[in-house]
């Protein structure tokens, strides 16, 4: 059954009447542009045809009450006026839960919601469910309330309750293509700014993503030592953010940096430069360029930034054979596990498949997962 007609289902039964509304916003996949973001850089996402989506309707008093069907339909409840509380063993309820704190921190003005949520974007696979949920929590609340908030400030609203409220200090990639996708479309993002420039993803290039079930978790994960180490370079630099760095300056500058530090900010550097250059190749449809660009990306996050694994390396080793210069292939999200992704023709499409069955599960154990995607639009409404 389709997703909008679960939740509209599951909220009729639960709460005795229907729901107002049917609210969606998409997970995303970044093309080019990794651990760049919290360094004021740039990438290159586009939101996906999978996503988390709520059926919803607001409430005379200060009540939430919350159903997640993908987790039994597991319930949350909890009262506006009151203090908003993490609640231990309760994650999904949490990224709700921060969202509406942080609407209310803002000073937005709402009554209560009763929501129902589910979703397919793949969980922990580095696809941005999370953000999914985050975003589409905030635009539930501005539909429900008609708020004066912008897309951009749903996305940092949402960002600001990862950070603050489940305490994973991710930057504003997710949320942000979440919250403002296009169809068809990949988004280069400034996330210094937070500008963004719609690029059309040429009609012969096929994005595929493939997820290595190697389950990946961000919290607690080596993403926030990753940030830190970004940090000290830029510090030691003295300038804002990596953003501000060019690689001749960090080149003569070497000594200020111990050798795991200066590689860091090597690949943050380098993948700005590749990001920019990557968004010309998409628009011009050079699928060549591309590969060459994704290819460098790849090997910078393995060697310098040290965030893929060797199940991901034997992926990306799997499909770059297969494509050779028709395509291009990089692990893509927060790294440690996760998925790659690729852009190649609609031909290849089926060969590539092919290679990945063969090859993956043998050389590593592990089965895959291949999703071959769309670009869709960013957080809407599907139905009211
Ligand atoms: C995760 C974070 C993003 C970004 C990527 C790496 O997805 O949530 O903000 O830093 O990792 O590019």
């Amino acid at each position: 059954m389709a997703l909008a007609n679960v939740v509209r289902d599951v909220f009729e039964e639960t709460f005795g009447y229907p729901s107002e509304y049917v609210i969606q916003a998409p997970g995303r996949v970044n093309l080019i542009g990794e651990h760049t973001d919290y360094n004021d850089g740039f990438v290159l996402p586009c939101a996906i045809n999978y996503q988390t989506i709520v059926a919803a309707s607001a409430r005379q008093d200060h009540i939430v009450r919350l159903v997640s069907v993908d987790y039994d339909n597991d319930v949350d409840q909890f009262d506006l006026r009151e203090g908003i509380e993490f609640m231990e063993g309760k994650m999904w309820a949490n990224y709700i839960r921060g969202v509406v704190k942080c609407l209310l921190d803002l000073g937005y003005q709402f009554s209560g919601a009763d929501i129902v949520v589910s979703g397919n974007v793949p969980h922990g696979a580095g696809l941005s469910s999370s953000a999914a949920l985050e975003v589409v929590i905030g635009q539930t609340f501005k539909t429900l309330y008609d708020l004066k908030i912008t897309q951009q400030e749903i996305a940092l609203n949402g960002q600001k309750a990862e950070n603050q409220f489940v305490g994973c200090n991710c930057g504003i990639m997710d949320q942000l293509i979440s919250a403002c996708g296009q169809e068809n479309h990949a988004l280069l993002i400034d996330c210094r700014s937070l500008d963004t420039v719609p690029i059309l993803i040429p009609e012969e290039m096929v994005i595929m993503i493939i997820d290595s079930n190697k389950k990946r978790g961000l919290v607690g994960s080596e993403y926030n030592a990753r940030r830190l180490q970004c940090e000290s370079a830029s510090q030691a630099f003295s300038v804002k953010a990596l953003r501000d760095l060019s690689l001749e300056a960090l080149q003569q500058g070497k000594d200020k940096l111990d050798n795991v530090v200066y590689r860091r900010a090597r690949h943050v550097i380098s993948e700005n430069e590749r990001t920019l250059l990557a968004a010309d190749a998409l628009r011009s449809g050079d699928l060549k360029l591309m590969g060459k660009l994704m290819a460098e990306s790849h090997i910078s996050m393995r060697d310098d930034f040290e965030i893929t694994v060797p199940e991901i390396d034997c992926l990306v080793d799997i499909v770059k054979n297969e494509l050779g210069e028709q395509g291009g292939v990089r692990m893509t999200g927060g790294g440690f596990g996760g998925c790659i992704v690729a852009l190649m023709s609609p031909e290849k499409v089926d060969s590539v498949k092919r290679a990945i069955e063969n090859e993956y599960q043998q050389r590593t154990g592990l089965k895959e997962d291949i999703y071959v995607c769309q670009a869709k639009q960013g957080a809407s409404i599907v139905a009211q």
